[in-house]
C-alpha cells in the first residue's frame, strides 16, 4: 500500500481520528465550545475565488462535505451563502463537536459516516461533492486502494449529472487520476494546482496568480515540461460527472458504461 501515496498509515483508522479530536481530553460539547478547529491544507478564503466560479450560489443548492474533521470551510461557505452542506466523518467524536458547534446553524447538518458506505443517501442525490484530504487519509487505510475505489464509486452515485466532485489533495496527477478514472470514466476532470499557504507566504511579493490552471494530457497526466514551482503544491481536481450519453473513455465502451451505470 500506500508508498508516497501515504503520509502516514494513522491517517487510514477511525481510531486515530477519535483519539486526535479528543486529545485536549476535553469533553466534545466543551472542545465546541472552545472553537476549536484545524484546516487542512487551504483554507476557504484561498478556495473562495474557484468554489464561487464551480459551485455557485445558490444554483448548487445540496453539497456533501466527505470527512468534514473541524475544517472552517463549511462554516465560512454557510457565512458566503451556501446553504445546504451535509457534514460527514467516520468520526463520532468530531461529528459530535461540530453539531454542538453549530446548532444554530441551520445550514450546517453532521452525520457520522464511513466514505466507503453512503448508502443513507439517494442516487444523484447531491450536486457537490467536496473533499479536502479525505481521499488522502482513505489512500492510507489498510484497504487501500479499494476503499477509495469504493468512496469514488459512491461519489459518483451521489451526485447529479453534471454535478462536481470537487478534490483537494496532495496526490500528484500520476496517483489520483488513475483512481478517478477507475469509476469508469465518467469524468471529465480540470486542474488546478495552488502552492500551500507557507510557501505563498514567503513569495508575497510575486505577482504569480496563487491558483494556476494546468491543462493535463490526453492521458491525464502533467505535461512533461510542467515543473512545480512549490514541490508541496496541493492539487485541485474538479471533476464534472457527465452525463452517460456523453461518456467517452479509451478502451471502455460507452455502451458497456452505460450499462453499468
Ligand atoms: C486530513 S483530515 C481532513 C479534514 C477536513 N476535511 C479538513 O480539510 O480540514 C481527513 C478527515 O477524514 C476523516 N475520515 C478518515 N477516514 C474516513 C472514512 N472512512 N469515512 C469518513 N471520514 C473519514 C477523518 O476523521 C478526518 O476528519
Amino acid at each position: 500500500m500506500a508508498g508516497v501515496e501515504c503520509k502516514s498509515n494513522d491517517y487510514g483508522a477511525a481510531a486515530y481520528w477519535d483519539a486526535r479530536y479528543s486529545s485536549s481530553g476535553s469533553h466534545a460539547s466543551a472542545a465546541a465550545a472552545a472553537g476549536e478547529f484545524f484546516d487542512w491544507y487551504q483554507t476557504y478564503p484561498a478556495l473562495r475565488p474557484l468554489l464561487r466560479v464551480r459551485v455557485p450560489v445558490p444554483a448548487a443548492s445540496r453539497v456533501l462535505m466527505l470527512g468534514c474533521g473541524n475544517s472552517l470551510l463549511s462554516e465560512d461557505m454557510t457565512k458566503d451563502g451556501y446553504e445546504d452542506i451535509v457534514n460527514i466523518d467516520i468520526s463520532s467524536v468530531v461529528i459530535e463537536q461540530m453539531r454542538e458547534k453549530h446548532k444554530e446553524i441551520p445550514q450546517l447538518t453532521y452525520m457520522q459516516m464511513d466514505v466507503r458506505d453512503m448508502s443513507f443517501f439517494g442516487d444523484e442525490s447531491f450536486d457537490c461533492v467536496l473533499d479536502k484530504g479525505t481521499l488522502d487519509a482513505m489512500m492510507c487505510a489498510d484497504d487501500a486502494p479499494d476503499g477509495a475505489s469504493k468512496m469514488l464509486a459512491e461519489v459518483a452515485r451521489l451526485l447529479r449529472p453534471h454535478g462536481i466532485y470537487l478534490l483537494i489533495t496532495y496526490g500528484a496527477p500520476k496517483e489520483r487520476v488513475p483512481l478517478l478514472n477507475q469509476t469508469r470514466c465518467s469524468w471529465s476532470i480540470t486542474l488546478y494546482i495552488m502552492p500551500t499557504p507557507g510557501y505563498q507566504l514567503k513569495m508575497s511579493k510575486s505577482t504569480q496568480p496563487t491558483m494556476e490552471e494546468v491543462a493535463l494530457t490526453e492521458d491525464g497526466q502533467l505535461p512533461t515540461d510542467y515543473v512545480l514551482k512549490d514541490p508541496e503544491s496541493h492539487f485541485i481536481y474538479v471533476c464534472h460527472k457527465l452525463a452517460v450519453k456523453e461518456v467517452h473513455c479509451r478502451g471502455i465502451d460507452p455502451e458497456e458504461t452505460a450499462n453499468a451505470n
